[in-house]
């Protein structure tokens, strides 16, 4: 059982941290927001917020999940850097034994090498390779399964400052069933961008091949299926619809796009992935458009407003550009979302929330499905019978044609 620190505590690093618990491993989560600690409360672990961080002792690993967002595309390393300084001055140079440093968020490459080790060793005056270890250690796990994919991943990622450093980190994943892939610190920084990127392109290309279905008469969940058993292109992520939303893609792309530019290297693939993603939410649009002509007081139910079901997350959801648009054009909208409610209410707290699905629908003259929460897939036609029209459409396929008859899909 070893000592390991987990600095800050999100998601990311909550996952991490409870994950190697569930190994047996002792440790403690520090943030800067006492509002996440207090969450965390203390059974089973220790919490410590950063300024008492310098008195714990024994650390073997200091891990590093913090967020880097964007804006314009370029990625913000102001909370890892500070968060990295402190470390140095504070813990860093204090813990007495060789301990190793485990960046864990998403930087591009050379930002370890080039940005953060300098900082390390500036603040702790101690070498890096020499008096403490460094690894750049990615993560791959999903909102809302993250602990079950820290402790089931498909690979563990170690890019490593040296030898000694990946050989400790290697030992604390030595009890995972994956294999473990060793690299140097830049390749483990571009393994994670091209990961999500590729994710993202997976989706674009099957949204822009569910466009052309949709215009030719074909159901491109006829065509994904099929194509999905070939191996080499696998059945995950070719789920067509109103595009990709969440706290990752759009932002991960952009920063690798962002960092293509910087070398004088044109990323035209990942652009145009950025492209048809934003593009997406409007086809919905133009197709209750068609139908519905004029929006002008026109009542919309939205089902479903998380960027995907079993979350309350609506970091770029496609139905925050669909609810815009919509009101815009003076639609009046009614929502409803299991769980994202409260979220959406800080950006439209004008549009009206119902209580559940069928409230929403109440009344409409159209519907849109924009979220795959199981509980839609339940819905019957008779549910649909208090609309005003009979427009649905869905953006995620998730209505089960067995019980709701006349609706259509934005690609199907
Ligand atoms: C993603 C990556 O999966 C994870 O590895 C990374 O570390 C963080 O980003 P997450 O954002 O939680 O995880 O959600 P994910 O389940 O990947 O879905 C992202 C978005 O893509 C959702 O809006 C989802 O609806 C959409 N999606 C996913 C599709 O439109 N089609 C698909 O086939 C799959």
């Amino acid at each position: 059982m070893e000592k390991l620190v987990v600095i800050g505590s999100g998601v990311v690093g909550q996952a991490t941290g409870k994950g190697f618990i569930a190994m047996g491993h002792e440790v403690v989560f520090c943030d800067i927001n006492p509002e996440t600690l207090a969450k965390l409360g203390s059974q089973g672990h220790k919490v410590c917020p950063p300024e008492l961080l310098e008195q714990e002792q024994g650390i073997k690993a200091f891990f590093l999940p913090i967020s880097t967002p964007t804006v314009d595309g370029k990625i913000q390393l102001g909370f890892l850097k500070g968060a990295v300084a402190n470390l140095g001055m504070g813990a860093l140079k204090k813990n007495n034994d060789y301990c190793i440093v485990v960046v864990r968020s998403t930087v591009p490459p050379n930002t370890t090498e080039g940005s953060l080790i300098p900082l390390l060793e500036k603040y702790s005056g101690k070498k890096a390779g020499k008096d403490f270890g460094v690894c750049m250690n990615p993560e791959f796990l999903r909102e809302g399964r993250a602990l079950e994919d820290f402790i089931n991943p498909d690979r563990i990622v170690i890019g490593e400052y040296d030898k000694r450093s990946g050989d400790r980190l290697a030992e604390l994943y030595s009890g995972f069933n994956a294999p473990i892939i060793r690299t140097n610190i830049k390749t483990a920084e571009m393994i994670k961008y091209a990961s999500n990127a590729f994710l993202a392109t997976k989706i674009s290309f099957v949204n822009e091949i569910g466009n052309l279905c949709k215009k030719l008469g074909i159901d491109v969940y006829d065509v994904t299926n099929a194509m999905g058993l070939d191996k080499r292109i696998a059945p995950h992520f070719l789920q067509a619809g109103v595009g990709f939303g969440g706290s990752c893609f759009r932002k991960d792309v952009e920063a690798l796009t962002h960092k293509s530019k910087s070398v004088n290297n044109e990323a035209r693939v990942l652009s145009a992935v950025l492209d048809v993603n934003a593009l997406q939410p409007m086809k919905i649009i133009d197709m209750l458009g068609q139908k519905l002509g004029d929006f002008n007081k026109k009542r919309v139910a939205i089902l479903g407003l998380a960027f995907k079901d079993n979350t309350d997350d609506v970091r770029d959801s496609p139905s925050i550009s669909i609810i815009r648009n919509l009101v815009d054009q003076g639609a009046d909208i009614v929502c409803y979302d299991p769980k994202a409610e409260n979220n959406m209410k800080k950006l439209f707290p004008q549009i009206a929330y119902a209580e559940s699905a069928v409230d929403a629908i109440k009344n409409a003259d159209a519907c849109l499905v924009l979220t795959a929460w199981k509980e839609f897939g339940k819905l019957k036609d008779q549910d649909f019978d208090s609309m005003r029209q009979r427009i649905i459409i869905e953006g995620r396929r998730v209505l089960d044609r067995t019980k709701v008859r006349d609706f259509e899909g934005v690609c199907w």
